[in-house]
């Protein structure tokens, strides 16, 4: 429990809400502050989940942002404004439209909450992270995003389904950008400290990396108006969490790299420690030649969507 602690969101959509209430139902914070462009619909649900934690008897307050000036004072502001992947659409498909809401709710951001740690999750999630920096001017310890989480815990997943055994003893690895290019680490994954790679066949790992890349496309794929947001918003509040009660757990999120494994620049899922200053430690994995061309892989993806921007003069 964190007493006093302010918790803003900007996008009150399925992931946004449902990061607001996981958080309400723990009583994480003492208010969560739902910002939306409809703010009949923010109003609505802020004043269902206020209710809802008395029924939980949580502390946690749940408000509405009438206007941008009720994010004063946030310790975490997280980010899902944005459209979300429709069936056939890639994240990238998402860019210009996403980009353009985030240098807008961003400017907020920096006005109202100068102090906050900036959670992205909108896609193309590392871009999208890479434009909130740049907008903020926020040092990149506190502009992260989410996605190395999700993309764990489907990996962790589909291990699970793979074997039959260790629910909830599985740690599974995933780093890079969250695209189809991010990079599954399966060397670095195991199951009660025993070695994935002692338990599963070669080819079975194959099929469970593939299904990882592809995991969020196979949730579209049932749900046909939306995207995930279940698995997303947990993985959203567990980073909030570490940030508010300080606890320098080490997950995987989106940063700005400056020299880490070689990049500058970009933004890319590297494993990190969590603590009230953000991202307070980053660390560099030893990693085998083909992860690391897996990694450039993933990372170029990245650099030519901010290209992209750049060409089209975005950040001037
Ligand atoms: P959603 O459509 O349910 O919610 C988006 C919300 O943003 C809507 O309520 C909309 O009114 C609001 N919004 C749009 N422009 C706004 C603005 N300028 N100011 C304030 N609010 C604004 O979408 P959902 O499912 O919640 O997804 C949100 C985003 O998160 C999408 O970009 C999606 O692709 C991304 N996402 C990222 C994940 C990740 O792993 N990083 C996982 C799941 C979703
Ligand atoms: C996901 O992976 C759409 O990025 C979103 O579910």
């Amino acid at each position: 429990m964190s007493i006093g602690k302010k918790v803003s969101i900007i996008g009150a959509g399925n992931v946004g809400a449902t990061v607001a209430y996981s958080l309400a139902m723990k009583g994480s914070c003492h208010e969560v502050v739902l910002r939306d462009r409809n703010v009949e619909i923010a109003r609505g649900k802020a004043l269902d989940m206020s209710q809802a934690a008395n029924a939980a008897r949580q502390h946690t307050i749940v408000t509405v942002a009438e206007d941008a000036a009720c994010m004063a004072n946030s310790d975490v502001v997280v980010i899902t404004a944005g459209s979300p992947r429709k069936p056939g659409m890639s994240r990238d498909d998402l860019l210009m439209i996403n980009a353009e809401i985030t240098k807008e709710v961003v400017a907020d951001v920096k006005k109202y909450a100068p102090e906050a740690v900036i959670i992205m999750v909108s896609n193309p999630l590392d871009v999208m992270t890479y434009v909130a920096l740049k907008e903020s001017g926020f040092p990149r310890e506190r502009v992260l995003g989410m996605a190395g989480i999700l993309d764990s815990a489907r990996m962790a997943h589909f291990i699970h389904e793979k074997i039959g055994y260790g629910a909830g003893q599985i740690r599974a690895s995933v780093m890079g950008g969250h695209g189809d290019d991010m990079v599954p680490l399966p060397k670095f994954s195991t199951i009660a400290g025993v070695p994935l790679s002692d338990i599963l066949a070669e080819e079975e790992i194959i099929e469970i990396v593939e299904r990882t890349k592809h995991g969020g496309a196979e949730i579209v794929g049932y749900l046909k108006t939306g995207s995930a947001y279940y698995a997303p918003a947990k993985s959203t509040a567990i980073m909030v969490e570490a940030i508010l009660q300080d606890t320098k757990q080490i997950h995987p999120c989106a940063v700005l790299l400056d020299g880490e494994y070689g990049y500058h620049d970009v933004v890319s899922g590297v494993p990190m420690a969590l603590g009230s200053n953000g991202a307070e430690k980053i660390f560099e994995m030893t990693l085998s030649r083909s992860q690391k061309e897996k990694f450039a892989h993933s990372i170029a993806s990245v650099r030519g969507m901010i290209n992209v921007l750049k060409d089209k003069n975005f950040f001037d």
